[in-house]
């Protein structure tokens, strides 16, 4: 995006916020706007947003997250979004996201086939003296490392039954 739209783009949403009220409660009708206006909402947008309305950058991530309607394009059941600013970067961020990749097969931006899961980056998520952060739908982890996420993928496997119970097999009249 060009620099001129950007600064259009920040505009129309500071005239949205004013519309809606500059508090949390403008958030989901900002968003609204955006999606309608623009057909997505990028990472910029959110980053924007959270700025404008001075409220955490997670809070726009678990709302985009949350709401089918809202977002860039299909996504998984799951979106995990790892921060690559630079203190998330420097605090190991490479290591998680190889992981991350091995692990789900696909690469940041895609999709796994089963539609289970969305890998994206995110810019800083404000956790930044915690990092790497990582997060998944709404929840946030901190201080992720390569070996938790075997765990963090399990436990959203678990709930959405993947590993379904074996049935058991009737006895024989
Ligand atoms: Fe990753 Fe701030 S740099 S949370």
């Amino acid at each position: 995006m060009l620099r001129s739209e950007q600064e259009q783009l920040r505009k129309n949403i500071e005239q949205w916020v004013e519309q809606y009220g500059r508090d949390r409660s403008a958030l989901l009708p900002v968003l609204k706007k955006v999606q309608h206006d623009y057909g997505h909402i990028s990472e910029y947008v959110m980053q924007v947003i959270a700025d404008i309305l001075d409220i955490h950058p997670v809070e726009v991530h678990g709302v985009v997250s949350f709401y089918s309607f809202l977002g860039q394009r299909q996504k998984g059941r799951y979106v995990i979004r790892l921060c690559r600013t630079i203190s998330c970067d420097m605090q190991g961020k490479d290591r998680v996201a190889r992981q991350l990749r091995n692990d789900l097969g696909i690469e940041f931006g895609e999709m796994t086939p089963d539609g289970h899961f969305t890998l994206e980056w995110a810019n800083c998520l404000g956790m930044c003296d915690e990092g790497p952060a990582m997060l998944v739908n709404d929840r946030i982890y901190t201080r992720v490392t390569p070996e938790r996420i075997h765990d963090i993928l399990e436990e959203c496997r678990k709930s959405f039954g993947v590993y379904p119970t074996p049935m058991k097999e009737a006895e024989p009249a």
